[in-house]
């Protein structure tokens, strides 16, 4: 039932107000939610109808939300849709941040015209204009907006004017996009500065929010409590493969776009030498670079028990002694794979996640004695794994 306010001439007021979060930064924070793989809690949130609003289009989208007080708590592994119910789109302006959201997840999003304040025409052009430069389609038609991208690539973005939304949206796309993307005027206000925090604190590598140019690095993977100066050697090779790196005191951030290349042979040799210890993950990554090359193991006589794990994928592997050559960038496929110990454990993992299919690896064992719950931290960057339980033939 329509609700109505009956005011009365009132006193100036005194006593003490708690303010409320802010609606502006909580609403782009909450599409953010959607480029999260793991759940995220949002304190202060204010119980406002755009709030409520926004939450339904959550759940609609496949996320679970739960509130208690002003505490919400977002759950986006469960997502699987991504249209957005046009009475919920209509509803308020924020609901235009779900494209740039939609367009980084899945490469497709479609949306009514959205709602908000009749406070003017509030055209969404700059927004469609900053995708189109990331490399989607983005077109209105009908009063409904649908963008498109096989792969959004960075871009140097300039708004013609420093919008909110906007910015907001670019931000959201260029997460989604490979390389590197600055987005010149951008909005200034607040809630900019807000969503970069959030943004960051769930791993983006984004520099700038709340100044006028925003610099934001796509398709990224961010360690953070790492050790730089302990992983030159990796470092140093993953360079070769043409990643572009950034180190910070405690973190290293992993940028490629596109497959990479092959190496140069690789030795493996005491520290500050290269670690056998990653070699064997640095041989599985190395199977969809374009080239070839070899690795070397001068510690260990039995280290490459997995090498003939990774041949039963189709790669493209030859060992001769304590030399493994390798044909990188052939076309893998899923296996039946064996565990033999715990490098030789996660190498296999890095292969199957580049072959099509499902491959089943067994001595899960190996790899537990050493990675503390890898599934759930390689889930959180998007691969796509489950630990399952094998019935015991008796
Ligand atoms: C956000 O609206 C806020 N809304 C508004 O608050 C706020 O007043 C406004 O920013 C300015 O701070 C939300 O965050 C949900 P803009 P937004 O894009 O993003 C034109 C409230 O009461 N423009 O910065 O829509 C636009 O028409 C609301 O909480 C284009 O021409 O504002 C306007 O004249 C009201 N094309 C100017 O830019 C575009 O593609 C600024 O708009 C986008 C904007």
């Amino acid at each position: 039932m329509p609700a109505a306010l009956l005011v009365s001439k009132s006193p100036p007021l005194c006593g003490e107000l708690t303010v409320h979060g802010a609606k502006n930064s909580v609403l782009p924070i909450l599409a953010a939610t959607l480029l999260c793989r793991t759940p995220c809690v949002l304190h202060n949130c204010p119980d406002i109808l755009d709030v409520t609003h926004t939450l339904q289009i959550l759940r609609h989208l496949g996320c679970s939300c739960e509130r208690s007080g002003s505490t919400l708590s977002i759950d986006p592994r469960g997502f699987a849709e991504n249209a957005v119910p046009p009475a919920l789109a209509g509803s308020m302006r924020a609901s235009s941040l779900f494209l740039g959201a939609l367009l980084a997840r899945t490469g497709a999003a479609a949306l009514t015209l959205p709602g908000g304040c009749p406070i003017g025409a509030r055209p969404i052009d700059y927004h469609l204009q900053a995708f189109r430069a990331l490399g989607a389609s983005a077109e209105e038609e009908g009063g409904t907006v649908r963008c498109r991208a096989d792969r959004l690539h960075g871009a140097r973005l300039r708004l013609p004017g420093p919008s909110v939304g906007a910015t907001e949206n670019a931000m959201l796309a260029a997460l989604g996009a490979d390389g590197c993307t600055t987005i010149e005027n951008a909005a200034c206000e607040p809630e900019i500065a807000d969503l970069g925090a959030f943004l960051c604190a769930c791993g983006a590598d984004l520099r700038g929010a709340g100044t006028p140019r925003i610099e934001i690095e796509g398709g990224a993977l961010t360690l953070r409590r790492a050790a730089p100066a302990s992983c030159a050697g990796v470092i140093e090779v993953l360079g070769q493969c043409g990643c572009r790196i950034r180190c910070g005191h405690d973190t290293i951030s992993i940028h490629r776009q596109g497959p990479l290349t092959a190496c140069r042979p690789v030795t493996a040799r005491p520290y500050p030498g290269f670690p056998t210890d990653a070699m064997p993950v640095l041989l599985a990554a190395q199977l969809g670079a374009q080239g070839k090359t070899s690795f070397t193991e001068t510690i260990f006589e039995n280290r490459f028990l997995y090498v003939q794990e990774l041949q039963k994928l189709g790669a493209k592997l030859s060992q001769d002694g304590r030399t493994v050559r390798l044909q990188g960038a052939e076309p893998l496929h899923a296996a039946r794979l064996h565990a033999g110990d715990l490098r030789g454990g996660a190498a296999l993992v890095l292969g199957a996640m580049q072959a099509e299919g499902e491959s089943t690896i067994f001595g899960v064992k190996h790899i537990q004695r050493g990675y503390d719950n890898l599934e759930a931290a390689l889930q959180s960057a998007g691969a796509r794994l489950k630990t399952v339980e094998i019935p015991i033939k008796v």
